[in-house]
Order: structure tokens, then C-alpha cells, then sequence
């Protein structure tokens, strides 16, 4: 894996040029910008490469307060900013109601099929405007301004948006690439630290399921990336972005290795879906855990003998990530038998068989529909015998 490739000093402005990455899609290729102070030269970035258009803003109350006076400047300057919606901060944004309601804001604000729809945060803001902009007029375009590290390293790439629904998680969406994704490193100094640790796991599962040799340097630099110090953060951004842009580009809607991604995410859901996609256990945290018991999974099955479980537990514990059923604060576990269930609706589910991702050591992820729902249920079972007092 290889990113960085274009890292020009600097643009035309005197700034430093940020690192692009291309994602190879044919004629829905699109550039990754990840650098700094990109925010404030947001219109002229997104002018240069989607063109001239009105750029309607979608964020959300917590990132608004930090970060949207800098891109309506920015859009301004080159008097494209059409306005903005501010929601609700929190999952319980990616729904109907609120799709519904964005999509009239969008009209009012006299969006066109030609203009983009900008998302300024995290996910949830990338996942829902997304959406909003593959049905809006039938499909327009959409930049992505990620401003968690979850956001940056993982969702505002890829093209997949969406909204959930009582039956669970992203269940319904369309796959719609962006136009552009810029990741302005900047943005994350306002990040509280614990969103910043679920990121992580993202990050580190670049690593885990594809690339030993990111993992580490991982395992050796991850204080600095911690530090937000500008070069680490950027490096590991630009190897895990390109990690998924490869993928991407080799399997755009999941028909097969772009299920990789989905490492420590089947058990992961199952176990945010049980916590009611709440505070109590974050996106990034209960893939912490699956990724644990992927592996810890993995080794039970015979797939891997080395120390591969405890690197990456002792990894995910030095940082304070999850990595067990039982570090869920807040009392009561799950039991077996839900979590099952849960999982079964994933959507990998095939003639009704669990699709996982398993290993044969750090690196090397891959996909499987042979191990069955009793043995999953018998193993989750004894991981959460094993947690309680
Ligand atoms: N589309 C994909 O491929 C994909 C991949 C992974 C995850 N997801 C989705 O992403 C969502 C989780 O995303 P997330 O972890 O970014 O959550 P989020 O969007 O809820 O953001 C987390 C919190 O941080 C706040 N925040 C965001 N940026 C901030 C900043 N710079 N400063 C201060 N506060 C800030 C938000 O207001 C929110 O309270 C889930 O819905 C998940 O399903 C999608």
C-alpha cells in the first residue's frame, strides 16, 4: 500500500499543498485531499475541482459552532455559498424524518441538479447528506468535509450513504460517490478525545485486515498520531485512506473484497444495535471489540497460532479502545442468543448464512460463510461467561 503519491511543498497560494489520493472510479474518479487549513480554502478547492457551482452546507450543531463560519467565508469569497442546514448532532439523525426534512431545506435553498451539497462532520452528517444528495433531483453532487477522524479515515470515502431504520443500522441507502473529500486535519483539535479513540479503530483496521507493516508502525507511532502531530496524522491518514480507495476501486458496491473493510464490524453492529446506538458504547469502540473477536475467533478456529490476538489487544488497550464484551460500561451484557439475532440482519447475510471476516494473522483478512450460527452463538456465549464477575 502506497500513499502520499502527489505531495507537492506547496500550491499556488504559498500553502502547503495537502496529500491527494485518487479514487479510481472511471468517470466517478475523485480526489482526497488531506492536509491543513483546507477549510478556509475550501471554495477554492471545491471550484477547482467540481467547478462553479452553489455549495448548500449541511453540519450539525456541534461542528457548526466550531467550523462552518470558516467554509461559509470560504464559499463566499467565491460567492457560492447557497446556505445551511444545522441537525441535530447524533445517530438519531441518520432517519426518514430527518432525511425528508433536509431534502425539502435543500430545495428552498433553490439547489439545482448541477449545484453540490457540502458535508461539514462526522459520519452521521457524511452518511445522511449523501443520501439526501443521490435522491435530491435524482441525483446531485456532494463534497464531503469530514471532521471526525472516523469520518476522515473511513466514511467520507467509498460512496456509501444512508440512514437507519427500527429494523437496524444503514439498512437503507444508496452507494453515491462523492465529488470531492477534503480532510482537513485542523478540524480535528476541536474533536473530544474519546471520538477521537473510536476513530482509531478504523484506522488501525486498515492495518489489521490488509497491511502488517501499517500496523507497525502503528504499534510504534500511534502517541504521535495521538498528538495530532500534523506529519504522523496526515501519514496515517494517507495509508489508510488509499488502503480503502485500492478496495474501492477493485469493488465498489460490495460484491466481494470490499467486504474486508467490514472487520470486527459484523459483531461490532450487533453490539451497538444491543446498546441502542448510544453514548454508552461508540461506532468505534464496539468495532474495537469486533475486531477482538474476529481475532480471538480466528485463533479458536485454528486460523492463526502466533501472538496475532495479543498484539492487537495489547494495542487497542494501551490506547484505552474496548476490547472485550465485558468492558461495556454500564452494567447488564448481552446475551448470546440477541446478538445472533442482531446479526443476522446484517446485510452479508447470504441464503441466510453469517458472512465473516476472519484472519490468518495480522494483515491478512478474509471472507467466510463457513463457520455456523451455532458455533458463533456457542463462542459469543463463552465470551460473555467469560466477562462476568
Ligand atoms: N459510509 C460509510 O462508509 C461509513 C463507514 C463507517 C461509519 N459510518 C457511519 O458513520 C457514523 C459514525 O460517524 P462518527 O463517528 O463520525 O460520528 P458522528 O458524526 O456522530 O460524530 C461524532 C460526534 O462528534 C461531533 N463532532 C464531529 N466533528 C467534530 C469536531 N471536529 N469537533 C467537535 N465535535 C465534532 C459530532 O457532533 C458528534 O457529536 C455511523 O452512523 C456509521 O454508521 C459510515
Amino acid at each position: 500500500m502506497s500513499a502520499g503519491k502527489s505531495r507537492a511543498r506547496q500550491d499556488q497560494t504559498g500553502a502547503d499543498a495537502p496529500t491527494r489520493i485518487r479514487v479510481a472510479l472511471g468517470d466517478r474518479a475523485y480526489d482526497v485531499l488531506i492536509g491543513q487549513g483546507l477549510l478556509a480554502r475550501s471554495g477554492a478547492l471545491i471550484a477547482d475541482h467540481v467547478g462553479k457551482a452553489k455549495c448548500a452546507v449541511v453540519t450539525d450543531a456541534n461542528v457548526s459552532g466550531h467550523h462552518l463560519a470558516t467554509l461559509r467565508d470560504a464559499l463566499s469569497v467565491q460567492g457560492s455559498f447557497a446556505g445551511a442546514e444545522v441537525l441535530a448532532p447524533g445517530e438519531a439523525t441518520k432517519s426518514f424524518p430527518a432525511l425528508a426534512q433536509l431534502c425539502e431545506r435543500l430545495l428552498q435553498m433553490g439547489l439545482e441538479r448541477g449545484d453540490v451539497v457540502v458535508a461539514l462532520g462526522g459520519g452521521v452528517i457524511g452518511d445522511l447528506t449523501g443520501f439526501a444528495a443521490s435522491i435530491l433531483r435524482r441525483g446531485t453532487r456532494f463534497v464531503q468535509i469530514p471532521t471526525t477522524l472516523l469520518a476522515q479515515v473511513d466514511s467520507s470515502v467509498g460512496g456509501k450513504t444512508g440512514i437507519n431504520t427500527q429494523q437496524g443500522k444503514n439498512l437503507v441507502g444508496a452507494f453515491h460517490q462523492p465529488s470531492l473529500v477534503l480532510a482537513d486535519i485542523d478540524t480535528l483539535a476541536t474533536l473530544p478525545a474519546r471520538q477521537f479513540r473510536a476513530g482509531y479503530a478504523e484506522m488501525a483496521k486498515y492495518g489489521l485486515l490488509g497491511d502488517a507493516a501499517f500496523f507497525a508502525w502503528l504499534e510504534q507511532n500511534w502517541r504521535a498520531v495521538f498528538a495530532r502531530d500534523p506529519a504522523a496524522l496526515t501519514h496515517a491518514l494517507a495509508v489508510s485512506v488509499q488502503g480503502k480507495a485500492d478496495i474501492v476501486a477493485r469493488d465498489e458496491t460490495e460484491t466481494g473484497d470490499r467486504m474486508l473493510l467490514n472487520l470486527g464490524h459484523t459483531f461490532g453492529h450487533a453490539l451497538e444495535a444491543w446498546a441502542g446506538f448510544s453514548d454508552r458504547l461508540l461506532h468505534g469502540e464496539a468495532v474495537a471489540i469486533g475486531i477482538c473477536l474476529a481475532f480471538r475467533l480466528s485463533e479458536e478456529l485454528g486460523h492463526i497460532g502466533n501472538n496475532s490476538l495479543a498484539r492487537v489487544t495489547t494495542h487497542l488497550t494501551d490506547l484505552g479502545l474496548p476490547t472485550r464484551i465485558g468492558d461495556i460500561p454500564g452494567g447488564q451484557l448481552p446475551n448470546a442468543a440477541a446478538l445472533l439475532q442482531i446479526m443476522g440482519q446484517d446485510k452479508k447475510v447470504r441464503a441466510g448464512a453469517l458472512t465473516l471476516i476472519l484472519v490468518r494473522g495480522i494483515g491478512e483478512a478474509f471472507i467466510t460463510r463457513n463457520v455456523s450460527r451455532d458455533k458463533v452463538r456457542d463462542f459469543l456465549a463463552a465470551e460473555i461467561a467469560a466477562v462476568r464477575p
